[in-house]
């Protein structure tokens, strides 16, 4: 199909504060997929995200990323919007100064691109329609980003933004956490009404609760930094029932997390209690 995108992710290391934390992560997304990335705290997940959207902090060393064949890391970050690639971020920074409304309404122009902004009247309808859709109080419209707003009001104005920009690659990154059942449940039909073979998503999660919701074709094990394990939705099923040490014993890892530094937090053998 002319419009279902390809994005591909090959050998991507990446950098913080000069930590190695990505090891070399491939992954393919195309049009109509849906696929998930679970595994422990501190294995890389929102790094991934924060270097696949083109984070300053994170600098990436080694691979590619492309979207239908453009280089994405060549591209700022506002290039990355433009071109369709969305990441709801797992922790939403709060802008005050700047109303909800204004700025959806310069994200959606910057999507759009010069010359072809949306009209005031088309945008307040259409705001309006998927406020509606995600049960959002309309006054949030009006508020300060995320300014109070608590965790599951901050993820639905995340999924809000994904209804208007219309991504062609959404990145959720633990969209799931802090958000009670009904929340949880609209979020997710927020996604699934997005589903299309004009978009591909990628779902990071902790917890296989949102993959009741949301079914992935693909399901994805992330330790140490890469993806150590992949499967479809029985995977994720696995997981829920057994957690991840079975994962570990399998392939032998002791430690899943990344970017620790061991040293630190090592007690040294020859040292006894200290008594008090
Ligand atoms: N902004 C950051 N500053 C410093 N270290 C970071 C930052 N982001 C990630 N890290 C490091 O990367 C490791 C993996 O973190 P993260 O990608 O957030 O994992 P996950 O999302 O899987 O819990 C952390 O243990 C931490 O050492
Ligand atoms: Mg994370």
């Amino acid at each position: 199909m002319a419009n279902s995108p390809t994005f591909t992710i090959d050998g991507l290391k990446a950098n913080v504060e000069g930590k190695e934390i990505l090891k070399g992560l491939s992954l393919e997304i195309k049009g109509g997929e849906v696929h998930a990335i679970m595994g422990p705290n501190g294995t890389g997940k929102s790094t991934l995200a924060s270097a696949l959207m083109g984070h300053p902090k994170y600098e990436v060393t080694e691979g590619s990323v492309a979207l239908d064949g453009e280089d994405v890391l060549e591209m700022g970050v506002d290039e990355r919007a433009r071109a369709g690639l969305f990441l709801a971020m797992q922790y939403p920074s709060e802008i005050t100064g700047v109303t909800n409304a204004d700025f959806l309404r310069s994200a959606i122009n910057a999507r759009r691109g010069e010359g072809n902004e949306i009209s005031l009247i088309k945008f307040i309808r259409q705001m309006e329609a998927k406020m509606k859709q995600l049960e959002m109080n309309p006054e949030f419209m009006h508020r300060y980003l995320n300014e109070g707003f608590s965790g599951g009001e901050k993820k639905r104005n995340e999924i809000l933004q994904m209804l208007l920009l219309e991504p062609k690659i959404v990145i959720l990154d633990e969209i799931d956490s802090g958000l009670d059942i009904d929340a949880l449940r609209i979020v997710a039909e927020g996604v699934n009404a997005m589903r299309n073979e004009e978009r591909g998503f990628l779902i990071i999660t902790h917890y296989q609760r949102l993959l009741n919701y949301i079914n992935p074709d693909f399901v994805h094990v992330m330790m140490q930094g890469r993806i150590v394990k992949s499967g479809g939705p029985e995977l994720a099923e696995r997981l829920e029932a057994e957690g991840y040490d079975w994962i570990k014993e399998e392939l032998g890892i002791v430690d899943e997390t990344v970017g620790q530094d061991e040293e630190e937090f090592k007690i040294p053998m020859n040292t006894t209690a200290p008594k008090y």
